[in-house]
């Protein structure tokens, strides 16, 4: 990538983070919506905990950038990209519980069970897993009500059981049964591609945009979903806590299945180089307008947190 493009890029993402966490603090106040009844402190007080503590808004970028590159409603996008975000946060409270890879430290704080307690973990988790559908579903998010049924099934269907949380039951069950390289990339593709999918398709919902866009965005997602991982794999290998804002090595010391075990870290590399030329050769339609999106994808690849 140019240099210029990925300060341009650092630009963009660190703008467009802050955007989303105006909404998500907007969003996330004592006020309770019509129909709600109350909103207790304490699991308010979680959910933040869990949602406003940096991270790098990744995918909200790209639900961001792909609505950009088909001129949807900003303001529609924006909602859309704190709901994924939600569940996303959601996805990494629970990843951390004790029955789960039992971690201290997220986004370099202590995690939300750490911080509260079990219980308040769970049900931060449940909570914004459910307002996430809230956030789309809701007339607020400025598009047509077959739009917003649209995104809501999209995002269920991306989170839940053939998505996020069934990747996240195969990658858990993998520490007993040890899957073969097909059998990784469908976990990896599950528990973190699905999402990412989703945020780079999104942006084509919004925007009404053709079917063949929409897929075409998807296939995208797809590809920087699995170098998503297989970076992190990587860097849970090679990178320090410090960095990270998350215990490392834990991968290797848990015996988990994935491709850098399998493969070796220099394979890792040049896997992640290859994905990122596939995952740009699928925007060549599109132009200069993809310049930011397709520097996301080397973002991926190369980040060092
Ligand atoms: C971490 O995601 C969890 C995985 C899917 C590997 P990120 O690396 O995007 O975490 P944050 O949101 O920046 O903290
Ligand atoms: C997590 O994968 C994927 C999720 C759905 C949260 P990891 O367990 O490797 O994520 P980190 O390393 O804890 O962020
Ligand atoms: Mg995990
Ligand atoms: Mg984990
Ligand atoms: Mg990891």
């Amino acid at each position: 990538m140019a240099k210029d493009d990925h300060i341009a890029f650092e630009t963009a993402l660190s703008e467009r983070a802050g955007a989303v966490e105006a909404l998500l603090r907007r969003l996330l106040d004592a006020r309770a919506l019509p129909g709600e009844i109350d909103r207790p402190e304490r699991l308010m007080a979680a959910m933040r905990h869990g949602v406003l503590n940096g991270g790098k808004r990744l995918r909200p970028f790209l639900v961001l950038e792909s609505a950009a590159l088909f001129s949807a409603d900003g303001e529609a996008a924006l909602r859309v990209a704190a709901a994924l975000e939600c569940i996303h946060c959601y996805s990494l409270i629970h990843d951390d519980l004790p029955a789960m890879d039992d971690d201290d430290l997220r986004r370099g704080q202590p995690t939300v069970h750490k911080a509260f307690d079990e219980a308040a973990a769970i049900l931060a988790g449940d909570a914004l897993l459910t307002f996430a559908f809230d956030i789309v579903a809701d007339e607020a998010t400025p598009l047509p009500a077959e739009r917003r049924a649209a995104l809501v099934l999209a995002l269920a269907r991306a989170a839940g059981l053939g998505g996020m949380a069934g990747g996240q039951m195969l990658d858990l069950d993998a520490a007993r049964d040890l899957p073969d390289e097909a059998g990784i990339i469908r976990l990896q593709a599950m528990k973190t591609g699905a999402l990412i999918r989703f945020a780079c398709e999104a942006g084509t919902v919004v925007a009404g945009a053709p079917a063949p866009d929409r897929e075409r965005l998807a296939e995208f997602g797809s590809a920087i979903g699995l170098a998503f991982q297989l970076a992190d794999d990587l860097l849970d290998l090679t990178a320090d806590a410090t960095t990270m804002g998350k215990a490392t090595g834990k991968d290797a010391a848990a015996g988990k299945a994935t491709l850098v075990a399998l493969h070796g870290p220099d394979w890792a590399r040049r896997q992640l180089d290859g994905l990122v030329g596939q995952a740009s050769a699928l925007l060549e339609p599109y132009g200069e307008a993809a310049y930011l999106l397709k520097a996301a994808a080397r973002f991926i690849a190369v980040r060092s947190s």
